[in-house]
């Protein structure tokens, strides 16, 4: 598994956490890899810069999602950076965090949600498709949320059921170019969206009971799952959702 000597990828929210390990892992498998980002240009450059230490290719760009004309700008990007090169993988990582419970959610706040997490991935999406090869891959990143019922997380699991449904129904559609189409669900992994939490004394070891595999995730457990996906090994799995949690609140365990 894994040679994309050759092969291409967008990774959007690359800058940190999940995205970050999953470009360092599609470069290190010689993909030239698109750093996309939204604000943090130094964590990107440093994406970059681990890329390149590590032998590989990449460029890192700058779009804002969830705002007017966002999807311009990041294929603006791509383009320069691929200089006419097709693409062949893209994996629609960034997403906004959850919103708090149903009680302190704005409408507001709502439509950014919505606008980064389903919005912008379906129209990266539909922008992508003319520039993808034939046997392109599509992965998007959900979240156990969608299983596992947590008040504050009602909004953003609403956006992580869309783009599951989004994933399943694409597969469909897609299939005849053979590209596959592919959602990932990490459970609690510890990155800078949660790193607040994983403060508070006890989070860590608590949520670590509670999954079969007795630890939180890393982003390169994420990572390599993605990399499966994304690779020839990958090619008869599409329309699924994978679960990578390390087996999160499967059930009691006693
Ligand atoms: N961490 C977890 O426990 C966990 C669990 C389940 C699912 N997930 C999912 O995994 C994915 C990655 O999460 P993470 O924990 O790695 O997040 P993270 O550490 O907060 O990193 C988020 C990345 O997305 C980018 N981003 C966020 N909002 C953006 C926007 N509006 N426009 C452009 N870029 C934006 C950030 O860029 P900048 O740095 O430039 O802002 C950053 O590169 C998300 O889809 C998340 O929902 C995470």
């Amino acid at each position: 598994m894994g040679d994309l000597t050759g092969k291409t990828a967008l990774v959007t929210g690359a800058s940190r956490g999940i995205g970050r390990a999953v470009a360092q892992r599609l470069a290190a498998d010689g993909a030239l890899t698109a750093v996309h980002y939204g604000v943090n240009e130094a964590a990107a450059n440093d994406t970059v810069a681990a890329i390149e230490k590590a032998g590989g290719r990449a460029f890192p760009i700058r779009a804002e999602l969830g705002v007017d004309g966002d999807v311009d700008t990041l294929f603006a990007g791509l383009g320069e950076g691929l200089s006419g090169q097709p693409l062949d993988i893209l994996v629609n990582n960034a997403a906004g965090p959850p919103a708090g419970p149903i009680e302190e959610t704005t409408p507001e706040g709502f439509d950014r949600l919505f606008a980064v997490n389903v919005k912008a991935p379906f129209f990266i999406i539909q922008r992508a498709l003319p520039l993808m090869r034939d046997g392109g891959r599509v992965i998007t990143v959900s979240s156990t949320s969608t299983r596992v019922a947590t008040p504050f997380q009602t909004s953003y699991a609403m956006t992580k059921g869309a783009v599951e449904t989004m994933g399943f129904t694409l597969a469909n559609a897609l299939g005849e170019r053979g590209i596959t189409v592919n959602t990932v669900m990490p459970g609690a992994t510890l990155t800078d969206l949660n790193a607040a939490l994983f403060e508070d004394l006890g989070v860590e070891e608590f949520i670590s009971g509670l999954t079969a595999l007795n630890r939180v995730g890393l982003p390169a457990d994420i990572a390599d799952a993605v990399a499966f996906l994304a690779s020839d090994d990958g090619r008869w799995v599409t329309g699924h959702v994978l679960d990578v949690s390390g087996g999160m609140y499967l059930g009691p365990r006693i």
